[in-house]
């Protein structure tokens, strides 16, 4: 038996954008995704996901998701966590060679599902390094953040960015840029994060913005702006010490950073009543800025704010469900614990 973890992330900047090759820089938070994977004798796939924001399921399906399970929740979210599990099964059994490898694979996780903090980038990240491991391959970080996205790429038709994948298999703060990926040395961000209860439908949210940018050059101006303000933000963070604690001015510039690029990213359309009410009421209980984080359309925001004050603002928030402190989570994907090599010598694998 072999458990593996990885963390959610949240979006400093530049989410929509990076979708058009603009820059974005998202973070990982100590919010993990933790996937328990057992190798079995024949080439079934028995899933058990807990914790995930809906209620726990159990399914047993020998082929693809196409078989469909009859298990009692909204088909949308069977469909979507089945997929993500599917396509990180396909990844590592071509990464360890092993195509008729069968597994019992438990998902606990800590990420609300489709709210913006990557809770499938985590479940696929998790599951890939656990499933390679339970097989005798053990990955580089790069390569279990390169098959979670081609993973990602498949499941979600080829609109993923590079973005959660890397950033949950790296930790810490990354930047994306097309398939350019990198770390960088951040100090430690003060991140609050607020959740209403919701979850956006990235698709459709993804298609509105394509549809405006298409027609209208000022909504593609206002991508290319979102570019801008992570540009701005980077630069600063390369400047930034990252063995100190912040500085008042880094905070303050980030803040109103991130600010402008939540004005942006309502203009585009993906905002929602309830994520502008908590991104207000973070402002009002004197974060240094707020913005939605991911999709939009519902799920959660960021704030940043080295006070207990945003968090509990946000609590007393008629529309925010939770609101917790987030740390920024410098390791990525890990090994919870490693199984004993014995399943790779059954299958005659390793
Ligand atoms: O809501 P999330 O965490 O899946 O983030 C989506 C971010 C987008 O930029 C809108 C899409 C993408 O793949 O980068």
């Amino acid at each position: 038996m072999t458990v593996s973890s990885a963390p959610g992330k949240v979006y400093l900047f530049g989410e929509h954008a990076v979708v058009y090759g603009e820059p974005a820089v998202p973070c990982a938070i100590e919010r993990r995704a933790t996937v328990t994977v057992d190798a079995r004798s024949d080439d079934h796939i028995r899933v058990q996901a807990r914790d995930l924001s809906l209620d726990g399921f159990t399914v047993e399906y020998a082929g693809d998701t196409a078989e469909r399970p009859d298990v009692d929740v909204p088909e949308g979210l069977v469909d979507a966590a089945m997929g993500y599990i599917d396509a990180a099964v396909e990844q590592a059994r071509d990464a360890a060679d092993a195509p008729d490898a069968g597994f019992d694979i438990t998902v606990e996780s800590e990420i609300p599902l489709g709210a913006g903090l990557g809770s499938s980038a985590a479940v696929v990240v998790a599951g890939i390094d656990a499933a390679t491991r339970e097989l005798g391959v053990e990955l580089s970080k790069e390569e279990i953040a390169d098959r979670a996205y081609r993973a990602e790429y498949d499941v979600q038709d080829g609109q993923a960015s590079r973005a959660d994948t890397f950033c949950s298999a790296m930790g810490g703060a990354v930047r994306v840029e097309g398939d350019d990926c990198r770390c960088i040395e951040t100090p430690n961000l003060p991140f609050v994060v607020g959740f209403d209860g919701g979850a956006g439908d990235t698709g459709e949210l993804v298609a509105g913005v394509r549809d405006l940018r298409a027609e209208y050059g000022f909504a593609a101006d206002t991508v290319e702006s979102i570019g801008d303000i992570v540009r701005a933000g980077e630069e600063r963070l390369y400047d930034a010490d990252p063995d100190s604690e912040p500085t008042a001015d880094l905070l303050a510039e980030l803040g109103r950073l991130m600010d402008f690029d939540h004005g942006l990213l309502e203009a585009l359309g993906v905002s929602s009543r309830t994520l502008d009410n908590m991104v207000w009421a973070a402002r009002e209980a004197g974060a240094h800025g707020a913005k939605l984080t991911g999709a939009g359309g519902g799920g959660c925001i960021v704030a940043l704010d080295e006070t207990p004050e945003t968090r509990t603002a946000l609590r007393y928030t008629a529309e925010c469900r939770d609101a917790f402190r987030a740390e920024l989570d410098r390791e990525g994907v890990r090994v919870e614990s490693a199984g004993d090599g014995t399943a790779a010598a059954d299958r005659g694998d390793a």
